[in-house]
């Protein structure tokens, strides 16, 4: 994957300016109860009975927070973004036996999140950008399953 100097540029600016721990818990917590199948692979984290409950629950809060740490790794290593990820791959893959096609809408509801955020600031240009991005963290985390 090619990155402009004005795509990187785009990335680091939406990172540097987000909150991990109001962003990360809120985007996971949209996936679990938008796409509800989702909650399946949280089952030890206690109370999702709905979605007040979801929200508030503070391991879900805590795993969302880890996530967008996680992206960071992608953000750190824009031109070594497959590599970043064959870890991470692995264990959603071979341990935690998530489905991949979850990551897009994981990734769907950090867009959307991200968007409330910076309303009429998340340009076309600036979401061409982060789809772009968040499709190569898709793409590689899908890797390592066979
Ligand atoms: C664990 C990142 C998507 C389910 C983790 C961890 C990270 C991470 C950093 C912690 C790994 C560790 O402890 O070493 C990401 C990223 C994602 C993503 C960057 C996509 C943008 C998903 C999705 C699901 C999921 C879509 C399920 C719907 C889990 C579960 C764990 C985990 C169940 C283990 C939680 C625990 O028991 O502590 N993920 N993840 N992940 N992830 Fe993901």
């Amino acid at each position: 994957v090619e990155w402009t100097e004005k795509e990187r540029a785009i990335i680091t600016s939406i990172f540097s300016n987000l909150d991990y721990d109001d962003v990360g818990p809120k985007a996971l917590s949209r996936c679990l109860i938008v796409y509800p199948w989702t909650q399946r692979y949280f089952a030890g984290f206690g109370n999702l009975y709905n979605a007040e409950a979801i929200k508030t629950n503070p391991n879900i809060q805590a795993h969302g927070t880890k996530v967008l740490h996680g992206l960071d790794r992608a953000v750190k290593n824009m031109d070594n973004i497959k590599a970043t990820y064959a870890e991470l791959s692995v264990l959603h893959s071979e341990k935690l036996h998530v489905d991949p096609d979850n990551f897009k809408l994981l990734a769907d509801c950090l867009t959307i999140v991200i968007a409330a955020k910076m309303g009429s600031g998340f340009t076309p240009e600036i979401q061409a950008t982060f789809q772009k991005f968040l499709a190569v963290v898709v793409s590689a985390l899908g890797r390592q399953y066979h």
